[in-house]
């Protein structure tokens, strides 16, 4: 049996997944380090920002005395020179800080979000896309890098633009404070309202795309069927459609971006600061020195004028972004690893007690399904289409659970064994062979990741497969293409069965239903499955009449329930049904 743990047994610090908004900050606040650097930064940048005007101001009113005052000029210069020096490495900092959380999120998000995928029961895969999987995975995840840089980044430094005319107007008049704290609350509320109409149109970004992605991802992996349907214009047209979905979701939210008043607050706050200041001048109460000074400050909100039509947005889709990759996380799992149960070595009696099964999602598939297999048997199950083989021997790994009935495993019930250490003794080779694009020695291994290339070879010699891959260039080390095309079916099945020689399981399936090969391959695959099948409990779905003919038990399954069940003699005799398939 193979001692590799399972993938979804690993263990990481478990972040707060309640919402969205306390999921991002559990996550920032893992780095606290960083974020004191960004808010310094920030800080840091705006005052020296505050420094310019607060100076201009007052070397013009040097310059203004009756008799000027030239003297004050360079130190004036040096120091405004200096300050922005300064200035230019606290703006380092804070950006530094902002791309350093982004990216440190973005992996660890990433993280977080894989091993709950790969954690997740098969349910929850066949029902979830994978193309929409992809987009979460990818561009949701950026999404969420980009919320902090430049978004998160642009608006700590907005708040501390917003706030440096309110800290220094008074240094000139208590009066000054009027305007900028006008245009504070009037912004606040402003962008409270605009982010609650952003909102639904960022989701509506995200879905829209991920929903062109799942499309186009299938479409992708299905080129094949597309294209011996001579359908690529309809695929072509649907593929339109969802792209212009995802087209009109980003002029809304460009439509809603421009309608933002933050543009208009700014040039009235210009305005009536201005003429505000101007009044208190002729009422003698500022000079032309702090009027240029006040002047200078209340420029600075441009700022955070300016970012602010884009950098809320880069927020919101985070949040939104964020908000799917959680429901995601979320959604109900109903995996039970049990890894307290039964995780002994396994001897490979296998039993049906009343079986019944349906998917989530349909309709009855089995019924009452009952039998029994010693260990090391041989079970062939036959029947036709559709008649529920697959979905029986899928209940044995528990990559689906039963709906009534149990099955027992060594005498225990296969929900009271330990998940992994029930699927690492049992080993499955399905109906449509799954490698990866890895090199052929690597699937081969995948089952024992250690295993030494004279293993590999063993294995592949008695599944049959090593003529072939001694054919191929780069013989072991040739890599397969994406989804194994560069093999024919008859290869793929004995890459599989070397597979199952390598993890060297106790119960052994094998979903053999459709493959037409040549007699050559045939009579290999044949000697390769009876050698898989020596010496362990073998599960044959197959239409293969010499296979059936030797196994000890067949089991003839009609729409989902168990039609006749005995040796191949005894079936002769008594099944209908059996004798049938011999003589078609
Ligand atoms: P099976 O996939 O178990 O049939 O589906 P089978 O006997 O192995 O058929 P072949 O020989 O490979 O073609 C049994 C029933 O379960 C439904 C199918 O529609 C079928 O009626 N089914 C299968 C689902 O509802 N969901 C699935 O994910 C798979
Ligand atoms: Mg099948």
């Amino acid at each position: 049996m193979s001692n590799s743990p399972a993938e979804f047994t690993i263990q990481r610090p478990v972040f707060e997944r309640s919402g969205a908004v306390r999921w991002v900050v559990s996550h920032a606040t893992q780095h606290w380090g960083i974020i004191i650097m960004l808010l310094i930064g920030a800080f840091g940048n705006a005052a020296l920002a505050a420094v310019v005007p607060l100076l201009v101001g007052d070397a013009f009113n040097a310059m203004l005395k009756p008799v000027a005052d030239t003297s004050v000029l360079l130190p004036l210069a040096l120091l405004i020179g200096g300050t922005q020096i300064l200035r230019g490495v606290l703006q380092l900092g804070r950006n530094f800080g902002a791309e350093l959380l982004g990216q440190r999120l973005e992996r660890e998000i990433r993280d977080e979000m894989y091993i709950s995928l790969l954690g997740k029961s098969m349910t929850f895969h066949s029902l979830q896309p994978v193309g929409d999987t992809m987009a979460r995975a990818t561009n949701d995840v950026r999404e969420v890098n980009l919320m902090f840089s430049p978004g998160i980044n642009l608006v700590i430094g907005s708040f501390f633009f917003i706030i440096m005319p309110i800290l220094a107007a008074p240094r000139y008049h208590p009066a000054l404070l009027v305007t900028p704290v006008a245009f504070a609350i009037v912004y606040f509320l402003a962008l409270v309202r605009y982010l609650k109409t952003l909102e639904p149109i960022s989701d509506e970004v995200r879905a829209s795309f991920g929903e062109m992605n799942s499309h186009l991802s299938e479409s992708l992996d299905g080129v094949e069927t597309v294209k011996g349907a001579a359908q690529e214009n309809a695929e072509v047209e649907k593929f339109i459609v969802n792209a212009a979905r995802v087209r009109d979701a980003f002029i809304r939210q460009g439509d809603t971006e421009a309608r933002f008043i933050a543009f208009l607050l700014y040039g009235i706050a210009i305005a009536a600061g201005l003429t505000h200041a101007l009044i208190l001048f002729r009422m003698g109460l500022l000079n032309t020195g702090q009027v240029i000074g006040y002047f200078g400050l209340l420029r600075m909100l441009d700022f955070p004028t300016f970012t602010s039509t884009w950098a809320y947005t880069q927020v919101s889709m985070g949040l939104s972004s964020a908000r799917r990759i959680l429901e995601l996380m979320n959604r109900e799992n109903n995996l039970d690893q049990n890894t307290a149960g039964d995780a002994g070595a396994m001897r490979g009696e296998i039993e049906f007690r009343n079986v019944g099964f349906g998917y989530p999602d349909g309709s009855t598939v089995l019924e009452n399904v009952s039998f029994r297999v010693k260990p090391g048997r041989t079970v062939a199950i036959v029947g036709q289409t559709g008649a529920g083989k697959t979905s029986l021997v899928k209940l044995v790994n528990r990559t689906y659970d039963v709906s009534n009935g149990k099955i027992l495993v060594d005498g225990v019930d296969v929900r009271d064994w330990n998940l992994a250490a029930l699927r690492s003794q049992i080993s499955m080779i399905e109906q449509d062979i799954f490698l990866f694009s890895r090199s052929i020695s690597d699937n081969i291994a995948f089952g024992r990741p250690g295993a030494t290339r004279a293993q590999v070879e063993a294995a592949a010699q008695a599944a049959q497969a090593h003529e072939f891959i001694e054919t191929f260039d780069q013989g072991y080390d040739t890599v397969i293409g994406e989804r194994g095309v560069t093999l024919s079916g008859g290869q793929r099945q004995r890459l599989a069965l070397a597979r199952a020689f390598l993890t060297d399981p106790r119960v052994l399936i094998l979903d053999d239903s459709t493959s037409a090969i040549d007699s050559a391959t045939e009579d290999k695959i044949q000697r390769a499955i009876s050698a898989a099948a020596q010496g362990r409990t073998t599960l044959l779905i197959t239409h293969r009449l010499s296979q059936i003919r030797w196994a000890d038990l067949i089991i003839v399954i009609r729409k989902g329930k168990v039609a006749a069940m005995g040796n191949h003699e005894e079936l002769m005799k008594t099944s209908e049904a059996y004798a049938r398939i011999f003589r078609e």
